[in-house]
């Protein structure tokens, strides 16, 4: 690894950092610390012992429960790990956003433009190891929130269904880890820097209802739409099959926050409100600036900020994809009453960075349902 400076990080102003092309400094920060093996972050919420033992006392939150057991799955039993992964073949069927490829590509701008064959099919592995292995670091991520959500969550149905999800997301660390050491050859990447600031935010905050928030609304609702993404565009069965499980979890996870954050935020000022609203926004672009990829630039000798600044350069009809990662997470926040509180903010700021024509898609508060493909391959399997 090179020992080229990486900018500095200030606070920013919001609404400022949302269209300025001059903090393409910030947004270029890629996370240098490859070798160290433990992060520590202050958690600084109280853990929250309840009295109140009436199991189904929340009757969404208890279906959900009772659904969390029955759809169990064992990722070493349940996949097909002999299957060999052939990995031209699946470069060739690409799993990345066709535009974005061609802007890439053709562009004479194109800070890649000089790229031989050889550099390309580098960027397409590199890249693709940088998508799971930061997969995997969100799913870590939500590993420790949902066990900082049993102990903080004030209601027992809240906890009993937190600890399935821990259960969850253990298994989808593992087999994310696993798919990437043994058909990947290794996990190539530490997690992106500011996916890595957004999940030490969410672990800090003392508010409990912001560990929803920021996990289960925000970047799980956008991993499901991702991992949907994924899903679509992949043949390659084993990663198919993984992905389709893992969303059956997801959607359940997400269902989680929009039921359990419905009920607090019906009863909050406008002046609580607005710190969710810019909360929401704050992980937001966090996110945003996650997917540029910072780190594979950094590590094929591309500069870091007039990639990150081409990048942001992409005309709008071409950022279909970049779009379509909040399509889960707008229609949840209307769903919450988040768009539209006080002055409607985080609508106006949801408008500004071209995401609010999802509002009225379809939220997660049943679509688990739908989306329980372990359930459907069970029944299928009796049937036969
Ligand atoms: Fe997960
Ligand atoms: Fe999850």
């Amino acid at each position: 690894m090179t020992t080229t400076e990486n900018p500095s990080n200030e606070a920013f102003d919001l609404v400022d950092y949302a269209n300025d092309p001059e903090r393409i400094g910030e947004i270029s920060m890629w996370n240098p610390d490859v070798s160290s093996l433990v992060h520590a972050v202050e958690d600084n919420c109280d853990a929250i012992f309840t009295w109140g033992y009436d199991k189904g006392e929340r009757k969404p939150l208890d279906k959900l429960y009772e659904k969390a057991k029955t759809s169990q799955w064992n990722g070493q039993t349940d996949l097909d790990w002999s299957i060999e992964v052939d990995l031209e073949a699946l470069m060739a069927n690409s799993v990345r956003d066709p535009m974005e490829v061609q802007y890439f590509e053709e562009n004479p701008d194109s800070p890649l433009r000089n790229f031989s064959e050889k550099e390309w099919s580098q960027l397409g592995m590199e890249s693709f190891n940088w998508s799971l292995s930061q997969f995997m670091h969100g799913e870590q991520g939500a590993l420790l929130c949902t066990a900082k959500i049993v102990e903080s969550v004030p209601w027992i149905d809240a906890k009993y269904y937190a600890a399935t999800q821990v259960v969850d997301e253990a298994r989808h660390v593992e087999v994310f880890a696993q798919y990437l050491d043994t058909k990947l050859g290794g996990i190539g990447y530490p997690v992106n820097h500011h996916l890595g600031l957004l999940l030490d935010d969410i672990i800090n905050d003392s508010r409990w209802d912001i560990t929803y928030l920021g996990m289960q609304i925000m970047v799980e609702g956008l991993a499901l739409a991702a991992f949907g993404f994924m899903h679509q565009t992949t043949q390659e069965p084993l990663l198919k099959k993984l992905l389709r499980y893992v969303m059956s979890d997801e959607a359940r996870h997400v269902a989680f926050g929009v039921l359990s954050l419905k009920e607090v935020y019906e009863d909050m000022t406008h002046a609580e409100l607005r710190e969710r609203q810019e909360f929401a926004f704050e992980a937001a672009l966090r996110m945003r600036d996650r997917f540029m990829r910072q780190e594979v630039w950094h590590r094929m000798g591309v500069d870091t900020e007039e990639m990150v600044k081409f990048q942001l350069d992409m005309p709008d009809e071409l950022r279909v994809f970049q779009r379509m990662l909040f399509s889960k997470i707008v229609p949840n926040c209307k769903k919450l009453g988040l768009l539209d509180a006080g002055d409607g903010w985080l609508r106006d700021r949801f408008t500004d960075i071209g995401v609010i024509q999802f509002e009225d898609w379809v939220d997660t508060s049943e679509e688990f349902l739908e989306l329980d493909e372990v359930a459907k391959d069970r029944e299928a399997a009796e049937a036969n």
